[in-house]
């Protein structure tokens, strides 16, 4: 049986990295979580103080930074050089600078290579905003995986409800509209559908209905 590469991309909050780890639970795939990629190179400019605005700082950064998944098989470490960044890295601060980020040619030069690199034996997962068009133009599988503004604040807004973190969906839908126009209107990579990437809308589908939809696509393809 060959194993495939799947590339799920889109939007903030329509639960790509939820559904990519239930359809690589059950297919014993690797599921690598490239947000968390960026996010963690956020993390690093942040302690760090680096400049974003100081391409020389974020070059040296990106020479030197080793960004490190631990992936298990229930659960994805992010570590950058030594330090567990896994829960550091979902915080508002990390969130708020992410997209600027990973505008950042640089960056972008250095994650999409470790990204080929950790696919390139296939029987693999990502998710992300330009695996389908940048990462993995020959993926297998390509899903475009999207939901309106409302569902997918309300998402999160019961997310950190849950975590007993507070914010109103208002603010909530507010920043996920914000993250969807700079990641669609950024010079490099920014998010699209590619041509050949099937568009699956889960407004109105819970996580096992995504799930399965995505695993019907994989297997058409004779997984
Ligand atoms: O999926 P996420 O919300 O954790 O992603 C965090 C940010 O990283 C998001 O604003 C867009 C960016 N990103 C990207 O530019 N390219 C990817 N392949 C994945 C994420």
């Amino acid at each position: 049986m060959k194993k495939l590469t799947v590339a799920i991309d889109g939007p903030a909050g329509a639960g790509k990295s939820s559904v990519a780890k239930v359809v690589a639970n059950r297919l014993h795939y690797l599921y690598i979580d490239t947000g968390a990629m960026y996010r963690a190179f956020t993390w690093a400019v942040l302690s760090k103080h680096v400049d974003i605005a100081d391409e020389r700082a974020v070059q040296k950064l990106t020479d030197t930074l080793r960004i490190r998944l631990e992936i298990g098989r229930d659960q994805c470490r992010v570590y950058v050089d030594d330090t567990d960044v896994t829960e550091a890295i979902r915080t508002s601060d990390v969130s708020s600078h992410v997209s600027a980020v990973a505008a950042l040619a640089v960056v972008r030069q250095k994650l999409v290579q470790l990204q080929r690199d950790m696919a390139k034996s296939g029987g693999v997962i990502l998710d992300g905003r330009d695996i389908g068009t940048v990462v993995l133009p020959d993926a297998d599988v390509k899903i475009f995986l999207t939901a309106s503004v409302r569902s997918r604040a309300m998402r999160r807004y019961l997310e950190v409800q849950a975590r007993g973190n507070s914010g109103s969906l208002e603010e909530i839908e507010a920043s996920i509209a914000a993250r969807d126009d700079m990641d669609s209107h950024r010079a490099i990579a920014p998010l699209k559908q590619a041509d050949d990437a099937i568009l699956l809308d889960n407004s109105e589908l819970d996580l096992e209905g995504t799930a399965d939809a995505i695993m019907k696509y994989i297997e058409a393809k004779g997984r």
